[in-house]
């Protein structure tokens, strides 16, 4: 077995030893869904930490752990905390908590995270259903040996968000009265946010959000068979939209303002999957 294998199969080894939980549904929680574990009924905590190889994020509000629960009798695990590419993490790393989930039993994965809006008709606090992405600025997760027990070689990406679990989402919104924007999300490195030229190009190259995350997740379960969905919340206007620099402060508090609908969106999506 190759080393990138080698490490997320000792990984998901670790996990196993301390929980016999089977998550049906993966959920990433990103900014702003800080405090989803209420949401959860929630039978054992994982911090990373306890992983030995497990990638552990060193961002502010970031704190990472595994939480394993249900949610409406639905068998879950949440990601609290997630690592980043521009952390320093090997692309393999930051997707290998994906590989574990589905190593443990998951076979849907919701990925959530705060973005910049691109598209000139969001708004801050504005969720989008992730359609499509551009994943075409960041590393390949599948660059090297290829697991093939896991997956092909050349897997193909032309549907990455699943066609009916967006539908569910969809569904969700509507029943909650909640405004659902659509559109396709880019995933930059970053950690610097964009300049407004750079913002200008991903415009005209489709893009309605961007982000610092996700995409190489989405290409990681879809590559293992999981049926994967987004949703980003806009947590502000791209660079160069509004006369006001960004700040991690502003994007944090923005998706914290928008947390109660997010969350709602989010368990009531999730209620529809199984
Ligand atoms: N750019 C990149 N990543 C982000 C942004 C942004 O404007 N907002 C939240 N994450």
């Amino acid at each position: 077995m190759d080393k990138v294998s080698e490490k997320w199969m000792a990984c998901y080894r670790q996990v196993r030893e301390k929980t016999d939980f089977r998550p049906k549904v993966a959920i990433v929680l990103g900014s702003g869904l800080g405090d989803y574990a209420s949401q959860i009924q929630v039978e054992q905590e994982l911090p990373y930490g306890q992983i030995e190889g497990f990638p552990v994020s060193t961002v502010p509000g970031h704190d990472g752990k595994f939480l394993f629960g249900y949610l409406d009798g639905i068998p879950v695990v949440c990601m609290k905390g997630r690592v980043h590419y521009y952390e320093g993490y090997d692309v393999t790393d930051v997707v290998l908590p994906v590989r574990v989930m589905k190593l443990l039993g998951a076979g849907i994965l919701l990925l959530t995270n705060a973005a910049g809006g691109v598209n000139p008709s969001f708004q801050a606090g504005d969720l989008m259903l992730i359609k499509d992405h551009v994943s075409l600025f960041v590393p390949n997760p599948l660059i090297g040996p290829n697991p093939e027990s896991l997956g092909v070689r050349f897997p193909d990406m032309s549907a990455v968000y699943d066609g009916k679990l967006q539908d569910k989402i969809r569904q969700a919104a509507t029943e909650q009265g909640i405004d659902l924007k659509e559109g396709v999300y880019t995933q930059l490195t970053g950690p610097s946010f964009e300049t407004p030229a750079e913002i200008r190009l991903l415009r005209q190259l489709g893009s309605d959000a961007v982000g610092m995350s996700t995409v190489v997740e989405a290409i990681a379960a879809n590559h293992m068979g999981m049926r994967v969905c987004g949703i980003s919340c806009i947590s502000n206007l791209a660079a160069g939209m509004t006369k006001r620099p960004l700040s991690h402060e502003e994007v944090q508090l923005a998706a914290d303002l928008a947390a109660p609908r997010f969350t709602r969106l989010v368990t009531e999506s999730v209620k529809k999957f199984v």
